[in-house]
């Protein structure tokens, strides 16, 4: 067979078959090199005899037990690594430079020492000393969590080998580097290496390891997305820049479900866990008003309620813009385009702006019916009853699909006071949650029953 060459690109990492000037992926110019493959290797020839070998699925399974997790104290953490830290997993906490990840990491680690484990705190980025500061500020100077300064990772890896910690946290993946690589820390084939060699190191020794990722302006773990198959969990530090709410979000977890979040608020002396996110997120509604509307969401295992804002104004000629924080451009693009072709109702020469308050990112489809009912409400200058949740999916034709866990995005919204709901027929409300569920077939029949137009 004839030898079959890749091609990474060291800016992003991505993998292609032949050899060009321009990256497809990211862009970049001349930073496509060759990659030598395993088939280039000295046995390619001849098969292992020894190791490749299968077994049964079967043979598995009986003897599988669920991984014997430890739980930190911290609620929010633990939810998203879906019940705890399992024993030699890997995790990648990413998020931007400033948001929070080596303060919540310190709490962490102070927390998973209080709960028995030996942890370590290697900091790439910051001296010891300043560490300390930090622990100071949080309160946990007293707390049993070992420190080293170092980004060697040879020197990592015997001051991990004689700490034989239970748990390691690596602040950051960018400020490590391998003397075998040659190119400057933070370069792509550095930040690959240095997480290839940590996570095989701890998954020997039965080290859970923790790396903090800087992310680029394009929100990507700055190196390659490689380090995101290289580990088992994946989870993203969000937060809008001068708001206190942070947000850890699963986007992969192996030993859990994704899509979990946990809540925090950055204060004084560090992150506070936030227990009921839907408090917090509607605390900043004001008096009701026209384009307000309050979306039932679930976010991983929990409901939580938040608030969608419109407003719709009259744009310059040709140039109306659509603007979105905290939910896809493309889903309200099509949410316009229904309200247009089915139900009449036009947004050209409008500009249209949409925000999630208070920083949180959705992204269920069950939130399309909120948000039509935000932009109608903007537009006809007509706001929903104060004390009415909506929620649905809308589907291209106008009509309204009902979403899952039903019961429970009403049961929230009942125990924060509201009364009634706008949701799609066939949706399974039960009258037991209190609240009054005002059931539509399509988004027709939303623009004629409560906002008396189309
Ligand atoms: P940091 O954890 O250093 O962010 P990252 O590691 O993601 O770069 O957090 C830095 C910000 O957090 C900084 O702007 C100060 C703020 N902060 C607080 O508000 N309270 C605190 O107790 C701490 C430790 C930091
Ligand atoms: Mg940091």
């Amino acid at each position: 067979m004839a030898k079959q060459s890749t091609f990474t690109c060291t800016n992003c990492g991505a993998v292609h078959s032949k050899w060009s000037g321009r990256c497809d992926e990211c862009g970049a110019w001349n930073t496509i090199t060759e990659d030598s493959g395993l088939s280039e290797g000295a046995g390619s020839a001849s098969l292992g005899q020894a190791r490749g070998k299968a077994i049964a699925l079967s043979d598995l399974v009986s003897d599988e037990q669920p991984p014997a997790r430890t739980r930190s104290g911290m609620a929010e953490l633990d939810r998203v690594l879906g019940g705890g830290l399992v024993p030699a997993s890997a995790v990648l906490v990413g998020g931007d430079p400033g948001i929070g990840k080596s303060t919540v990491l310190l709490q962490a680690a102070a927390a998973f020492a209080g709960a028995g484990l030996k942890a370590v705190y290697v900091s790439g980025e910051e001296a010891a000393a300043q560490v300390r500061m930090r622990a100071k500020r949080l309160g946990l100077e007293g707390a049993s969590v070992r420190l080293a300064a170092e980004t060697n990772l040879r020197d990592i890896l015997t001051t991990l080998d004689k700490e034989r910690p239970d748990v390691a946290i690596i602040d950051s993946i960018q400020t490590m580097w391998l003397d075998t690589v040659g190119s400057a820390p933070g370069s792509v084939s550095q930040v690959r290496a240095a997480a290839h060699e940590l996570t095989r190191f701890a998954k020997r020794r039965g080290i859970s390891v923790v790396l903090v990722g800087h992310v680029t302006k394009e929100g990507q773990i700055a190196g390659p997305r490689v380090v995101e198959h290289m580990v088992d969990t994946v989870l993203y530090f969000e937060g809008e820049r001068g708001h206190q709410f942070r947000i850890l979000r699963a986007v992969k977890n192996r030993f859990g479900p994704a899509d979990e979040i946990g809540v925090f608020e950055m204060t004084g002396s560090g992150l506070q866990e936030v227990a009921n996110p839907s408090v917090l997120f509607l605390s900043d509604r004001e008096q009701q008003s026209a384009g307000s509307v309050v979306f039932a969401g679930i976010e991983g295992t929990r409901p939580v309620l938040c608030e969608f804002q419109a407003l719709v104004s009259p744009a310059p000629a040709g140039q109306a813009r659509r603007s979105v924080v905290g939910w896809d451009g493309g889903r309200l693009a099509m949410i316009l385009a229904v309200l247009e072709a089915r139900c009449g109702i036009p947004f050209a020469g409008l500009d249209v702006y949409l925000n999630i308050a208070g920083g949180l990112r959705v992204t269920e489809p069950a939130a399309d019916l909120a948000v039509a009912a935000a932009l109608l409400s903007a537009r006809e200058d007509v706001s929903l009853p104060a004390n009415t949740v909506v929620f649905g999916e809308i589907s291209l034709s106008g009509n309204l699909r009902p979403v899952g866990q039903t019961e429970t995005r009403l049961k929230e919204a009942r125990k924060l006071g509201f009364e009634a709901a706008i949701l799609p027929e066939g949706s399974k409300a039960s009258a037991e949650t209190g609240v009054r569920a005002q059931k539509m077939p399509d988004l027709q029949a939303l623009v004629g029953d409560v906002f008396g137009a189309g």
